[in-house]
């Protein structure tokens, strides 16, 4: 796509403080080490790491997390997930204490929004009203500019009950923010450790794999599966918006045109 803007986005890599150490089995600064370079292969605009990028919260995880983004050439913004520690967070990318992990941005005429979903203590989401406000300001700001949102926790169902027990509590604030909005075109997402897609009103809603373990969508119970890590590649020209996921194992899978992705009706 000519002229188009590059976005990255990766997620849930669930990093331990200690070097060496598996999450279910998954090394993911292994995975890391292997990722970077693929992403700077494909010289995007912008990298976006959409929460749990620690497994474990501590200081020495961030620590390591900084290390191994380090040989990123394009700018990353990061929001946090439900395992993230929100103080060391904050320490880790540069936030004002207290300050809130919310950020909006202007990249080549695209606007991008990131959001913080989490809630201290639970693995649900939750969007306090006060950043649906926030939200429905920075929409309202640029009425006419494609615009992404990028939060951790899934807003639609993906149907594994109880992973959907975990996601985005009570999310009609934000349905029907971006029904108002038909100019946000991506809600992209992480928690749910696989590649899911819905077409809903304007937007697509997308989750990518985890750059740690994957875990079945198949199954009603939490199940592990041996399927590769990846991340996911979106193009936007204008209110054009193509997508692909890139695999560890070397798959590059372009992902079914906007109109051709499942409709999500409630
Ligand atoms: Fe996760
Ligand atoms: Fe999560």
């Amino acid at each position: 796509m000519r002229n188009a803007i590059r976005i990255v986005q990766i997620s849930d890599l669930h990093l331990l403080g200690d070097p060496g150490s598996c999450t279910n089995g998954v090394d993911s600064a292994a995975v890391l080490e292997r990722v970077v370079p693929l992403v700077n292969a494909l010289a995007p605009d912008l990298v976006v790491a959409t929460g749990d990028l620690t497994d474990d919260g501590t200081p020495a995880a961030y620590h390591r997390l900084r290390q191994l983004l380090a040989p990123l050439r394009a700018p990353l913004r990061a929001c946090p997930g439900n395992h993230d520690d929100r103080q060391a967070f904050r320490e880790a990318f540069g936030f004002v204490a207290d300050a809130p992990l919310r950020q909006s941005l202007a990249v080549a005429g695209v606007r991008l929004v990131l959001l913080d979903s989490t809630v201290p203590g639970h693995s649900a989401g939750r969007l306090p009203e006060d950043d649906l406000a926030w939200l429905e300001a920075e929409c309202a700001a640029h009425p006419d500019t494609c615009t992404c949102v990028f939060l951790h926790h899934q807003p639609l169902p993906i149907y594994v009950r109880w992973l959907d027990a975990v996601g985005l509590q009570h999310p009609d604030g934000l349905l029907q923010l971006l029904a108002r909005h038909p100019q946000v075109r991506v809600v992209a997402h992480g928690h749910v450790h696989q590649p899911r897609r819905w077409r809903y009103g304007a937007q697509l809603v997308a989750s990518v794999p985890a750059l740690a373990y994957q875990i079945s969508p198949l199954s009603q119970e939490p199940q592990i599966t041996q399927d590769p890590p990846g991340f996911r590649c979106l193009e936007i020209c204008g209110n054009e918006v193509r997508d692909c996921l890139y695999f560890l194992d070397g798959r590059v899978v372009p992902e079914p045109a906007w109109n051709a992705t499942p409709i999500y009706i409630r």
